[in-house]
């Protein structure tokens, strides 16, 4: 049966580990895989703008001897005039995998449902998974095993990225941190969710609603912005709300002296991250931008086996 990356929990945690051990075996060999060699092509669709997920991806499938595709979304017939599951029906018929960058996981869900080939989530309203790999990554480069490490998202709990760390950290034994806003926590689904991932694999999920509780002592501190993709127009109000949740020195100082800081990128300095912070000695942003390259090629590489 066809594997899908719709949302962090799609993986075991075995799986989680095998692809991070191929994604950093891969960055250390990096023309080591060469899976779309022909060259086959990677459909890799946006319906929003993107940096890292539009070079990483276009990058990583040349790099395993295939050919992207990048579809925009407002130039094609998905997006009101074709449904997921017909154009994933078209796509199987001449792509290798699909990566799709979208709004709802329902559409994501309709596709994977109706095609052979590996449907890729890299990024929809509810999850990112491709990132967090890319940070778990990132995370084991610098801290060694992930098991048992404290990590703590600060910011919209109930954005893809508050959903992923949820997810995707406790399926590596982590023990998660969420701190935000009372009004922009987690799903509780989600938090369900990471707590029956957090009792098998030994992690915990903690939501809290200080900043300084929730960092203290923690081995890994992570934001994002206030304002994700399509919420431009509450940025006022999310500024007023997330003022006290700002990751400054003085909230790296509550964290261990060893402990690094992570952001997917786009930044808003000043806003969730003082830029003392993010382009501080603890920052590890840079690595973890490159990661994206490596992770999702391991991903790629991953599902086309499990194919
Ligand atoms: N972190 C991330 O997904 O970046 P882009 O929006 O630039 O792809």
């Amino acid at each position: 049966m066809t594997r899908h990356f719709l949302r962090d929990d799609d993986i075991s945690p075995e799986e989680q580990s095998e692809i991070l051990a191929l994604a950093a075996e891969m960055k250390a060999d990096r023309f080591s895989r060469r899976p779309l060699e022909g060259p086959q092509t990677v459909a890799v669709i946006f319906d929003k703008s993107s940096t890292r997920t539009r070079v990483s991806f276009a990058v990583g499938i040349a790099d395993l001897g295939g050919q992207p595709l990048i579809i925009s979304t407002a130039n094609s017939q998905l997006g009101g005039k074709e449904t997921p599951s017909d154009t994933a029906r078209v796509l199987e018929r001449m792509v290798a995998a699909i990566v799709w960058r979208t709004y709802g996981q329902a559409g994501l869900e309709e596709m994977a449902k109706n095609t052979t080939v590996p449907v890729i989530n890299s990024l929809s309203d509810d999850f990112h998974p491709c990132q967090l790999l890319a940070d778990l990554l990132t995370i084991q480069e610098h801290k060694g095993d992930l098991a048992g490490l404290t990590v703590t998202f600060v910011g919209d709990g109930g954005s893809n990225m508050g959903h992923s760390y949820a997810l995707a950290c406790t399926t590596a034994g982590m023990h998660v941190r969420i701190a935000c806003p009372p009004s922009f926590s987690p799903q509780p689904s989600v938090v369900g969710d990471a707590r029956a991932i957090a009792e098998q694999s030994g992690g915990s999920i903690t939501v809290l609603h200080s900043l300084d509780e929730a960092v203290e002592g923690s081995d890994v501190v992570v934001t994002d912005t206030w304002v994700s993709m399509g919420k431009e127009a509450e940025k006022a109000e999310r500024v007023a709300t997330f003022g006290s949740f700002q990751v400054g020195a003085e909230a790296m100082g509550k964290a261990r002296g060893d402990a690094i800081f992570l952001h997917c990128l786009p930044a808003d300095r000043g806003f969730e991250v003082t830029p003392e912070v993010i382009d501080g000695p603890q920052s590890v942003i840079w690595d973890e931008s490159e990661n994206r390259l490596h992770a999702q090629k391991a991903l790629m590489v991953w599902l086309l086996e499990h194919a």
